[in-house]
């Protein structure tokens, strides 16, 4: 499967997952936009892909949890002509810490990057692909979206089933026009989110078999979107983990999952 002449749009490809999006993406011959803060990072993730893959690539330094940041990203591509083919929505981050513990500003701040931000940009470009009778939208949920909520990291299981829904409705209203839309729900995956959160000396604890390199889960959503599977789990251990959640009576699975987030917390203090 090739995807010459696409227009890729990945936010969050700075790093971890969203720069495997982009490298997987690039080989397959898309054209990219790469949107993230740090902009020397995309710089150089640019001039790379560039040079190996004879691509046009732009990048966006934006901070996507100011609420007008969608709005200023479409126009400056509509502004240069590029039509997006592939939107990865994918830009995250985890707040340790039960709700109380931090202020409202940053909760809104994690709501306009998690959930609306993920909206908006979908609700921007989806129209063009529809006209075109073209698209693919990735969502980057997780696990934490398809199993009950933890304590702490209060908002981060709830922004995560917020958008498999979305993707189940947006696939509803999309089938048969061309447009794929599906979740990618990963479970661990090495990249910097821990390191980001502050977690990593916490899960360099777990067990390896929990954890997924970003590429296998990367190459799965890819092929995930192309065959129409609207929520994609990657690795046998996370598949497992959601299995065993479901075929639960509801009450066990919540149980179960406040007995592990309450050890995590213990061991994180
Ligand atoms: N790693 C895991 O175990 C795991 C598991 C399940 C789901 N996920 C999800 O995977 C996605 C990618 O995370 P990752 O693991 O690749 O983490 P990562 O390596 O820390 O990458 C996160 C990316 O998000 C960008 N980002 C963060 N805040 C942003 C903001 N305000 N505006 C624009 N970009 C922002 C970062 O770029 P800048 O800092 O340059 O802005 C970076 O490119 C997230 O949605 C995460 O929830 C991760």
């Amino acid at each position: 499967m090739t995807y010459t002449g696409k227009w890729a749009l990945i936010t969050g490809a700075s790093a971890g997952i969203g720069a495997v999006f982009a490298r997987a993406l690039s080989v397959r011959g898309a054209n990219l936009v790469l949107v993230a803060r740090r902009e020397d990072r995309l710089k150089s993730l640019a001039e790379e892909l560039k040079a190996a893959h004879a691509i046009d690539v732009r990048i966006i330094a934006a901070d996507l949890a100011v609420d007008d940041a969608p709005d200023t990203v479409f126009a400056r591509l509509k502004a240069d002509g590029v039509d997006v083919d592939i939107l990865v929505n994918n830009a995250g981050f985890g707040m340790p810490g039960v709700y109380t513990e931090n202020d409202w500003q940053a909760h809104r701040d994690y709501l306009e990057l998690m959930v609306t931000g993920y909206a908006h940009l979908t609700h921007l470009f989806l129209p063009g692909m529809l006209t075109r009778g073209y698209g693919r939208i990735i969502h980057v949920s997780s696990v934490a979206g398809l199993v009950p909520g933890s304590s702490g990291h209060t908002l981060y299981g709830a922004s995560k089933a917020f958008l498999v829904s979305f993707a189940q409705s947006l696939a509803a209203e999309c089938d048969g026009k061309g447009v794929h839309v599906s979740a990618l729900c990963p479970g661990f995956t090495y990249s910097e989110f821990h390191d980001v959160n502050d977690t990593r000396s916490l899960v360099s604890q777990m067990p390896k078999y929990m954890f997924m390199q970003p590429e296998p889960v990367v190459e799965g959503a890819i092929a995930a979107v192309e065959k129409g599977h609207v929520v994609y789990v990657p690795g046998i251990w996370n598949k497992f983990v959601v299995s065993l959640m479901k075929a639960l009576p509801r009450p066990w699975a919540a149980a179960m999952v406040k007995r592990q987030s309450a050890n995590f917390r213990r061991q994180s203090i």
